[in-house]
C-alpha cells in the first residue's frame, strides 16, 4: 500500500505556482489576487478561509478576505459580489459556503462573474466542464485529478465507484473520471447496496461526509481509495474535535494499492486546486488583453 501524500505533492505544486509568481512579478506584470467572502461565523469556514488567505501568501497572491455579520442582507451579499465583479484588481472571488439561511446560494453563485469564479460553482463553468472545455474546475476534483496524475495512476478502462452525488464533488468528479476514460459508477444515498458496487471498483472516490463509512469489506484487493470525507467528530482533545475521513482507513489501508489519508490527502489538494484556478484567471485575462479581445 502507498499512500496518495496530498501534503506532499502539494507543497511541490505550491513552489511551481510561486515561481510563476515570482517570475510575473519580476517581469513587473499584475500578480494573482484572490478576494474571498466569509459571511457569519461558522466555525469551518473561519478556518478554511484563514488556511487560502496563508496559501495565498505563500505561494505570493495578493488576497483580500471581506468578512460580514451573518446577519447581512442577500441584497448587500450580491452587491459586494458585483463590486468585485467589475474591480479589475480582482482576478478570483469565492464566497464561502454554507451562507446563512436568509441568503439564497445559488443565486450568489450564479451572480459571481464566471470570469472570477475559481471555485468552479457558476453553470457555466460546470457546462464548459461537462463539455470538456477550458473553465475553472470546482478545487476537490481538481486536486483530485492531479494527485492522481501525480502517482500515475491508471484510469483508462478503470472501474471507478464515487460515493456522493453532491454540486461540489460526486457530480464534477464523475464528469472528470469520465474524460479520463473510466466507467463511472456514482453511488448516493438512495442506492440500494452501496458495497455491490464498490467490491467491483477499481477506484472508490468516497465523498458522503459519514465518518468511516467505507469499510475493509467493501473494496476488493488492490483498490485504489480517495477519501474526500473531512467531518469534525468532537472528542477530549485540546482542539475539541478530531477531522473523520469517510474512509475505515485502519482496516482499509492494507487492502489497497494507494490511498489518501485524512488528513494530509484531499484537503492540501483542494486547496492547490483554487490556486492553480486563481493563476489560470489572472493568465486568461493576460491572454486576452494581448490579443485585444474583449475579455
Ligand atoms: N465550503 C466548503 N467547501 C467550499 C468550497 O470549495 N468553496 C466555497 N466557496 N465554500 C465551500
Amino acid at each position: 500500500m502507498q499512500l496518495l501524500n496530498g501534503n506532499e505533492v502539494s507543497k511541490a505544486l505550491k513552489l511551481e505556482i510561486k515561481a510563476e509568481v515570482d517570475a510575473l512579478r519580476a517581469a513587473g506584470k499584475k500578480v494573482p489576487h484572490l478576494a474571498a467572502i466569509l459571511v457569519g461565523m461558522d466555525g469551518a469556514s473561519m478556518t478554511y478561509v484563514g488556511a487560502k488567505e496563508k496559501d495565498c501568501k505563500e505561494v505570493g497572491f495578493d488576497s483580500t478576505v471581506l468578512r460580514f455579520d451573518a446577519s447581512m442582507t442577500e441584497a448587500d451579499l450580491l452587491a459586494e459580489v458585483e463590486k468585485i465583479n467589475n474591480n479589475p484588481d480582482i482576478d478570483g472571488l469565492i464566497v464561502q459556503l454554507p451562507l446563512p439561511k436568509h441568503i439564497n446560494e445559488k443565486k450568489v453563485t450564479e451572480t459571481i462573474s464566471y470570469k472570477k469564479d475559481v471555485d468552479g460553482f457558476h453553470p457555466m463553468n460546470v457546462g464548459l466542464m461537462f463539455k470538456g472545455l477550458p473553465c475553472f474546475l470546482p478545487a476537490t476534483p481538481y486536486g483530485i485529478i492531479k494527485l492522481l496524475e501525480h502517482y500515475k495512476i491508471e484510469t483508462t478502462g478503470k472501474h471507478c465507484v464515487i460515493i456522493g452525488r453532491s454540486d461540489i464533488v460526486g457530480k464534477p468528479m464523475s464528469a472528470l473520471m469520465l474524460q479520463k476514460n473510466c466507467t463511472v459508477t456514482v453511488c448516493h444515498s438512495k442506492t440500494k447496496s452501496v458495497k455491490e458496487f464498490t467490491l467491483q471498483a477499481d477506484i472508490v472516490i468516497a465523498a458522503l461526509g459519514i465518518p468511516d463509512y467505507l469499510t475493509a469489506d467493501m473494496i476488493k484487493e488492490g483498490t485504489v481509495v480517495v477519501d474526500v470525507g473531512i467531518t469534525r467528530v468532537d472528542d477530549a482533545s485540546a482542539k475539541g474535535y478530531s477531522l473523520k475521513g469517510d474512509v475505515d482507513f485502519a482496516n482499509v489501508a492494507p487492502k489497497c494499492s494507494y490511498i489518501t489519508p485524512v488528513p494530509g490527502g484531499v484537503g492540501p489538494m483542494t486547496r492547490v486546486g483554487l490556486l492553480l484556478n486563481t493563476l489560470v484567471a489572472v493568465k486568461r485575462k493576460e491572454a486576452v488583453k494581448a490579443e485585444g479581445l474583449q475579455g
